[in-house]
């Protein structure tokens, strides 16, 4: 299995530009199923959850090509509404799929997709948004098959504004009769994105962003052309890379509004920050600065998936951090490889304790989910020394070719086709 070997203690400077945010484009593309007409998205990184994704759909029925960047959707042979089970149980995310597949066909059977390396992600909400719609549901050996004949429209109330949930009920209930409210919606931007991309081919959704999302069934399809959002945790990721190397580095691409929990920690941690319209640099201090408390909660508050890359930069703060992961039950598997380093962490059920130390040591580590594999990368760009991080597939979900972005900034990064004699990875979905 391929891996990266790092250099460290490089101070990264220059310019990068992040590419479009994968979670965005996952549901975007379920959402695709939903209209006949054409779709062309721009933007779309190269990620194997993305090709995963449009391997589904083209299960599905639909012909998709990658031009460039862009990626063509035609979704007018689109027949069945069985997604495949091998597939759907390696992307977790195709539980997306799920509404506009009922949507489109009124029927839908999918696979429950289980947990993961970061939780049991289990998936009530969505499916008691869909029987508020009057979709029926039965789960049956591991497939929930879906009737959606009838869907009526309803005010539903999220016991947990799910980002997931809120995408999916938003996604069928373009097929329902009449009005569906969503309360308590999630209000990350890559669903005002998914209502974009909605609106765009002819929907009628409003509200995302706030907490309460309203939908009118029915379309005036048209043909869409639609630049997916950049990805923010691509860009607060590589702001956290310059961070934790004392470096100066501009995130072209970068949306500031999309971050702004994110940029306050930087900043907390002795960051200096301008903002651009489309762009952010960052001027790091030669340590950073403890953080007394991070939590991770919905938007707006802090990103769970920026919690693993904060670790990382608190393991060489100075003074002691407190990081609280309140989204994900099992979020902290990177704590073990950055120790591996040197770090310095204390877990408690939801709770590390890092006291910050002046420099980690290389080592041999291993991703075991994705953001936490992004952790062990930036962990290495400021260790003494060579670090390798194994089973990099899981960065490769989410990040498009990482070792691409980081190398012009002078991070010493090389991908490895090739292993060192370690086990293979890890199997089990994605998160
Ligand atoms: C999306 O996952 C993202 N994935 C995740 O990004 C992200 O961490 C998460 O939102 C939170 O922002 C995609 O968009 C593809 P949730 P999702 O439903 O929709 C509980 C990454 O690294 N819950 O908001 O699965 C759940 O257990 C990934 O890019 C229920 O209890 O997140 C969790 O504790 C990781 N019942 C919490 O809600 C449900 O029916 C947040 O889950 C659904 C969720």
């Amino acid at each position: 299995m391929p891996y990266f070997s790092i250099a460290g203690g490089i101070p990264l400077r220059g310019s990068c530009r992040v590419h479009g945010a994968k979670n965005a484009v996952l549901p975007i593309l379920a959402a695709a199923v939903l209209t006949r007409r054409p779709v062309r998205l721009l933007d779309v990184p190269d990620l194997s959850d993305v090709r995963n994704m449009s391997e589904i759909l083209r299960m599905l029925g639909c012909h998709i090509t990658r031009d460039g960047d862009a990626l063509c959707i035609d979704g007018s042979d689109a027949a069945c509404c069985e997604l495949p089970e091998d597939l759907s149980k390696e992307l977790r995310s195709s539980i997306f799929l799920l509404g506009p597949v009922l949507g489109r066909f009124r029927r839908a059977v999918v696979t429950y997709p289980g947990g993961c390396e970061i939780g049991n992600r289990p998936i009530d909400l969505h499916l008691k948004g869909l029987s508020a719609l009057r979709a029926h549901i039965l789960e049956e050996g591991g497939r929930i098959h879906c009737d959606g004949h009838a869907l009526v429209g309803a005010t539903i109330h999220l016991d947990y504004p799910s980002v997931g949930a809120t995408e999916n009920i938003m996604m069928a209930a373009t097929a329902a009769e009449g009005e569906t409210v969503i309360c308590n919606a999630a209000r990350e931007p890559e669903i005002v994105d998914l209502q974009g991309f909605l609106c765009a081919a002819g929907f009628d959704v409003q509200g995302a962003g706030t907490s309460t999302v309203v939908i009118r069934g029915g379309c005036r399809p048209r043909e869409v052309t639609f630049r997916i959002m950049p990805d923010r945790i691509v860009t607060g990721t590589l702001l956290c890379a310059a961070a934790i190397t004392g470096g100066s580095v501009t995130v072209e691409n970068a949306c500031p509004a999309h971050l702004s929990a994110t940029l306050a920690k930087l900043t907390e941690a002795g960051c200096e920050l301008t903002l651009y319209d489309r762009a952010i640099h960052l001027n790091a201090p030669p340590r950073p600065a403890a953080i007394p408390r991070l939590e991770t909660l919905p938007h707006p508050g802090f990103p769970t998936d920026m919690q693993s890359q904060m670790c990382a930069l608190a393991s060489v703060a100075d003074g002691t951090s407190v990081v609280v992961e309140n989204v994900f039950e099992n979020r902290f598997k990177h704590v073990p490889e950055l120790i591996r380093m040197g770090a310095d962490i204390l877990t408690r059920d939801r709770t590390a304790v890092i006291r910050g130390v002046p420099r980690l040591t290389g080592a041999a580590v291993t991703a075991r989910d994705l953001r936490g594999g992004a952790s062990l990368v930036l962990a290495g760009l400021c260790a003494e020394g060579t670090t390798t991080v194994h089973r990099i597939g899981h960065i490769d979900r989410g990040y498009d070719h990482l070792e691409r972005m980081l190398r012009p900034l002078g991070a010493r990064i090389t991908r490895h086709e090739e292993t060192h004699g370690k086990e293979e990875p890890e199997t089990g979905p994605t998160e």
